[in-house]
């Protein structure tokens, strides 16, 4: 396929805010190696991908490395990918520019800059939690539109994922923040059982507009 090269913009004007959590996102991808699995999509996006329209417009939120953004433009949907990191950015269109592929990365605040209302088939978060977004998130969704969405629960293993409990999800709670939509699947199996097995330390959800 021959595509136009990756998009970047940069949003003007960073707050000191935006500027210490881009710092701090800078040095963890800067620490990451190329090999990184953070190129892999969430498993939420590869389990149930099948649940996925022909094709349309996606957004992957604080996309990182944009596993879920390459498996997306892969399948030919138009993807804009945002994060608040413009190495993890820079890495992303580097990726993307070495398989040929069409996506528009920004870095952006997107707790400043949320999306737009109905511009979107398509919205995956994995690994993100920003509860005061999810309303602009519900509202980017075009009607019929979905969102794919997994992220750490608080029942996890403690070695694994976030310590500050505001990054965690409760009991339920993905069902709660995203109530307003029809729930296709959800998913969360905290300690239950045989922990060696299933899906463990996260949640997922996958959501249509009406
Ligand atoms: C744990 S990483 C997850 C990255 C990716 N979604 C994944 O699953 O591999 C969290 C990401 O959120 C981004 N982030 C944090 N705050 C943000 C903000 N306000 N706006 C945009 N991105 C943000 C970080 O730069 C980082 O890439």
């Amino acid at each position: 396929m021959n595509s136009p090269p990756p998009a970047i913009q940069q949003l003007t004007a960073p707050s000191s805010s935006q500027n210490s959590a881009r710092i701090k996102w800078n040095k963890r991808y800067l620490c990451n190696t190329d090999s990184s699995p953070a190129f892999e999509p969430a498993l939420v996006l590869l389990e149930y991908a099948h649940l996925l329209p022909g094709s349309g417009r996606a957004l992957e939120v604080a996309c990182g490395l944009g596993g879920n953004t390459l498996f997306l433009a892969r399948r030919m949907f138009e993807v804009d990918a945002w994060d608040i990191s413009d190495v993890a950015i820079g890495r992303l269109i580097q990726r993307a520019g070495q398989e040929k592929l069409a996506i528009t990365a920004e870095t952006r605040d997107v707790l400043r800059h949320p999306p737009a209302p109905k511009c979107y088939d398509v919205i995956v978060v994995s690994r993100f939690l920003e509860r005061a977004m999810i309303p602009n998130l519900i509202q980017a969704l075009r009607p019929k539109g979905l969102i794919f969405y997994q992220t750490f629960i608080k029942d996890k293993d403690p070695c694994v994922g976030p310590k500050n409990p505001a990054y965690l999800l409760g009991e339920n709670e993905l069902l709660t923040l995203f109530s307003r939509l029809k729930v296709v699947l959800y998913r969360e199996e905290g300690q239950l059982g045989d922990c060696h097995q299933g899906l463990r330390n996260e949640a997922m959800l996958v959501a249509q507009n009406w």
